[in-house]
């Protein structure tokens, strides 16, 4: 198993799952170091029962993780299935999210038995309705939108928080309405910054002591080209404004609950998967159940945002 691209916490609890229902089969795991990058060189660990011990609660992953240009090469590829076979590996779990699982399509491709596991901060990946690690990027997103609002409101001023979330505007979306923003910033929509400052300074006029908004990092109108524009405007915006940009923070926290659980579910069921002959598949979670979908789907379909929860994040940040 590996885990690849931006580390999600509840990878740990993903591998722990993956190493303990193999060896509960008769199985030998084996961990690959640094994501594809490791595997091209070959980067292989044998993982014991007790190896994956007290490991549940960490962020990140103890596999390591990369991002591999070389990979995404044919040469690349090729050299990645050598090492498989190599290492004598007979099939692969993949942990990880939209780049990741690109990776794991092209491996079955080539012919080599592979099953994804959903992982990804950025809640963007197809076949999973949420993602390893979504709950607890949210959580740590909004514990620093409560604390923001606290001294905003001290002074009277506007804050400002941009979220990761790559090209996807989920995690600013409920990291708004969960905060309660007053304005939401999210690429799916197009933005108008006047109207963001119209909002701010509506909420002001409504009695509220500060105004929250919340920015998607993968927004047209960004944190940075918000600002750029307020500052050009400075003389009629009225009001005073502080930016945050919580960027790899929300990806270091220790994994909840929520989590930890969906992940031993994933990782626990990429392997019955595997044992009932089943691969090319990704492992994720469709209304409190763990589905599979053809990784082919995985990489040519998009998933979709409900713009319709903007529209009560408009009417609730009242
Ligand atoms: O895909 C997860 C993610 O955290 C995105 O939200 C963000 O844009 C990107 O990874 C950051 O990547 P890196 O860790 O390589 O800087």
């Amino acid at each position: 198993m590996l885990t690849s691209g931006g580390d999600a916490p509840g990878m740990n609890a993903a591998i722990r799952a993956v190493v303990r229902s193999g060896i509960d089969r008769g199985w030998e795991p084996i961990g690959v170091r640094r994501g594809y990058a490791g595997l091209m060189e070959k980067d292989f660990v044998p993982l014991a029962t007790r190896d994956v011990g007290g490991i549940m609660q960490a962020g990140g992953t103890v596999l390591g993780s990369a991002r591999s240009p070389e990979f995404e090469t044919e040469q690349g590829r090729k050299k990645a299935v050598a090492g498989l076979e190599a290492g004598r590996i007979q099939a692969a779990v993949i942990i990880g999210g939209g780049g990741s699982q690109a990776g794991a399509f092209a491996l079955s491709q080539m012919g080599f038995p592979v099953m994804g596991v959903a992982s990804t901060i950025d809640n963007d990946l197809y076949g999973s309705e949420t993602t390893i690690g979504v709950d607890t990027a949210l959580n740590i997103a909004l514990e620093a939108i409560d604390r923001l609002k606290v001294t905003a409101s001290s002074h009277r001023r506007a804050s400002l928080v941009e979220v990761m979330g790559r090209g996807c505007g989920y995690l600013a979306l409920m990291a708004g309405i969960a905060g309660g923003a007053e304005s939401i910033v999210i690429p799916e929509v197009a933005t108008d910054p006047d109207r963001v400052a119209a909002d701010v300074r509506s909420a002001y006029e409504r009695g509220k002591p500060h105004a929250l908004v919340v920015v998607a990092e993968g927004a047209t109108y960004n944190a940075a080209r918000l600002v750029r524009h307020f500052e050009e405007h400075r003389d009629t915006l009225g009001f005073d404004v502080r930016v945050t940009i919580l960027g790899h923070v929300q990806r270091g926290g220790s994994p909840t609950f929520f989590d930890r659980l969906l992940a031993t579910r994933l990782g626990a069921a990429a392997v019955e998967c595997l044992a009932r002959g089943e691969e090319g598949l990704l492992v994720g979670l469709f209304r409190g159940e763990v589905v599979t979908t053809p990784l082919c789907d995985v990489v040519a379909k998009k998933k979709t945002l409900d713009l319709s929860l903007l529209e009560l994040a408009r009417v609730l940040g009242r």
